[in-house]
């Protein structure tokens, strides 16, 4: 592999190597049908593995495993915090973001975020992020990330083995999409519902209603409001374990949330910035509304306009 990028980050450029072999590694797996049927075993929050699962979080491992400048691993697919040397790195991964979505020909991905001077599990936040981003399996390869302040996207070229990776506009494009899983409306939370009905509101025929899409990928999604705009949303609902949402914390919603605010947009829980969140535990979920800044500022004024009324 071949990656030409230059990290403003002193000492990062082994771990984006590390990273970007073993999204290659991953991809090439993935082109060749490996590991796309359920296997028997399930991650630590009891999700159903597909076995490119256990092959993505391999290759993660292997790879910083020889970058020898990540101290702590912690993977959706792995109970613990792995120490794997000593150095001033640490990483957080979901290996392979959008596994069931895989299963059917959606793009998947890999979603990371590197953290400086991290002691305990606390400190993967969003004071300690120093990049974040995702790639994403599809009809290419590609990646994109926030490296401090700079956003990237990178697009590998299988046949001559090459990264080329750009910086792409810091500001979010503007659009009248929202990509939630709408099949839980009736388990939302009466602001959220009340929120996204107003989305879909043509004020007698003179609005444009918003778009409705859900890939059941973060990844695909994102990369969607990257290049379009709109809001991306998991909310909390009724379901059992569905209280705080669906999605992790440490490495699914901080790693969006940085590259997201990197590029002008806002992400929220619906009370405060998901990167100013205290983190309790390396496997915890949190309610996700990221996207352009007015629709995170409505959102948090229709939760906060509910609470009051308490
Ligand atoms: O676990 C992560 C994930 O697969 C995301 O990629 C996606 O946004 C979401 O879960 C899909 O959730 P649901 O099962 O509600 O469609």
């Amino acid at each position: 592999m071949s990656l030409n990028f230059k990290s403003q980050i002193p000492n990062l450029d082994g771990v984006y190597a590390a990273l970007f072999a073993a999204g290659e590694e991953i991809y090439a797996e993935l082109k060749k049908g490996s590991g796309l049927k359920f296997v028997e075993t399930s991650n630590e929050s009891g999700d159903a593995q597909i076995g490119l699962d256990v092959i993505a979080d391999d290759a993660f491992f292997k790879h910083l495993q020889s970058a020898g400048t990540v101290k702590y691993v912690v993977s959706e697919e792995r109970p613990d915090m792995d120490q794997i040397s000593n150095g001033e790195f640490s990483v957080a991964l979901d290996p392979l973001d959008g596994s069931k979505a895989a299963l059917v020909g959606i793009p998947s991905g890999a979603i990371f975020g590197v953290f400086k001077s991290v002691d305990t599990e606390h400190d993967l936040n969003g004071t300690h992020i120093v990049s974040g981003g995702f790639f994403v399996f599809g009809m290419h390869l590609e990646a994109y990330f926030a490296d401090g302040d700079a956003v990237y996207k990178g697009l590998f070229n299988s046949e001559k083995q090459l990264w080329t990776v750009l910086p792409i506009a810091q500001t979010l494009p503007s659009s009248r999409f929202c990509a939630v899983n709408a099949s839980n409306l009736t388990l939302w939370p009466e602001w959220f519902r009340g929120y996204y009905l107003n989305l879909l509101d043509t004020k007698g025929g003179t609005q444009k209603p918003h778009n409705m899409r859900w890939y059941g990928s973060m990844v695909s999604e994102i990369k969607r409001l990257i290049i379009e705009g709109g809001l991306f949303a998991y909310p909390p609902d009724g379901r059992k374990g569905y209280a705080e949402g669906h999605l992790r914390l440490v490495y699914e919603a901080i790693p969006m949330a940085f590259l997201i605010k990197a590029m002008g947009g806002g992400a929220t829980n619906g009370d405060q910035a998901i990167l100013d969140i205290a983190v309790k535990g390396r496997h915890q979920k949190t309610p996700v509304f990221i996207g352009e800044k007015h629709m995170i500022s409505a959102l948090e004024a229709a939760k906060a306009t509910v609470n009051s009324d308490k």
